[in-house]
């Protein structure tokens, strides 16, 4: 994979070519402070909440609002999460724009990993501090600022990127409806559920309508059209058979194949051997039976349920018996018996 690759699957590269087949969107640019914000793990508490503007630290680009303020005038310091007005106003208008709820990214991947932190527990955000609390807990965009060219092989040095925040306007999708196709040399050679956790009872039933509308849409809208010749893409096939781009993604181990291996796809060998017939057709990948369900491959990402059920409160004899816990291990606390 080439760092060139990368940056063509780019969010802000490729929606100006597709924006008829995609979800609308918006594209920021992430101001220097904001992305020290988001990449400093110190950080707990979440800036961005709209009803508490905190007029110290109103005056954006200055020194001190890059880092967490903590107030030494009480014997108990108080952590105060940086504002940046400027900023979140462009993106609560951006919001607004596109009908109140977004889905973020920066300029490759969405916070999916960290989606089990959200009140709501999904990505749809309604405001900035939604945003940043995703963006915070997440290892995905993280990678995306610190190292997108990872397993990239060419040493050229690396291109220069303008760091950036992608506002989508939020789709209900359905995840059956969701599809990832792998493009060689400009030729569709394989296509896979992209939920593969899950048997879907329609893909079953439909498989030949949904590969006939995955090659057509390919054909007239996006072979030829994409700025190289071997890439990935997403799409969502709606509930009128109508098929739409979700993302662009390198042709590369740094992308998941998914129900293929990335050894079959770039060996050369025709993976359709054994797979069906007819060999010009992409391979069409996806679950048949329901005993092959897997486990969520987010799971690991999460944190065990109890730190969850403490976190939101949900749960008060768990906070009951954590807080006996920790005055029990408070080398502080004064011991009951003496010691
Ligand atoms: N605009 C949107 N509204 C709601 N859900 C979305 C939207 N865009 C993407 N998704 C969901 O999020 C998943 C990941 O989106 P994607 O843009 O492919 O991010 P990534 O490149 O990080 O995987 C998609 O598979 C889809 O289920
Ligand atoms: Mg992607």
């Amino acid at each position: 994979m080439k760092k060139e690759q990368v940056v063509q699957c780019q969010l802000s590269v490729w929606y100006p070519l597709f924006r008829k087949h995609t979800i609308r969107s918006i594209v920021l640019p992430l101001p220097q402070n904001v992305i020290d914000y988001l990449l400093d793990d110190g950080t707990l508490v979440v800036s961005g909440r709209n009803e508490v503007p905190n007029s110290s630290y109103a005056n954006e680009g200055s020194e001190e609002e890059q880092d967490v303020q903590w107030s030494d005038d009480e014997d108990v310091a108080t952590l105060v999460a940086p504002e940046f007005p400027d900023f979140a106003a462009q993106v609560q208008e951006a919001i607004n724009s596109l009908g109140g709820s977004v889905f973020p990214k920066l300029n490759w991947s969405a916070p999916r990993d960290a989606q089990w932190i959200a009140m709501n527990g999904s990505l749809k955000c309604n405001n900035l501090s939604d945003i940043f609390l995703l963006l915070k807990g997440s290892d995905f965009v993280t990678h995306d600022l610190t190292q997108p060219f990872l397993h990239c092989t060419d040493d050229s040095p690396d291109p220069k990127i303008d760091t950036q925040l992608v506002l989508r306007k939020w789709c209900e999708l359905i995840p059956g409806g969701e599809f990832r196709c792998f493009v060689k040399e400009n030729k569709l050679i394989g296509i896979t559920q992209r939920d593969h956790t899950q048997y879907y009872d329609h893909v079953c039933s439909q498989e030949a309508n949904i590969l006939s509308s995955i090659i057509d849409f390919f054909k007239d809208q996006v072979q030829y059209k994409f700025l190289d010749e071997d890439f990935v893409f997403d799409v969502y096939r709606d509930s009128q058979s109508k098929v739409w781009i979700i993302d662009f993604n390198p042709f590369g181990e740094v992308t998941n194949s998914l129900l293929f291996s990335w050894e079959e796809l770039t060996s050369g060998q025709n993976i359709s051997k054994g797979d069906h017939a007819d060999l010009d057709a992409p391979v069409f990948r996806y679950i048949t039976s329901e005993m092959t369900v897997q486990p969520s491959p987010y799971l690991s990402y999460r944190l065990p349920k109890d730190f969850v059920d403490l976190s939101r409160g949900e749960d008060a004899h768990k906070l009951i018996d954590f807080l006996k816990l920790t005055r029990n291990q408070d080398p502080e606390s004064s011991d009951e018996d003496g010691q």
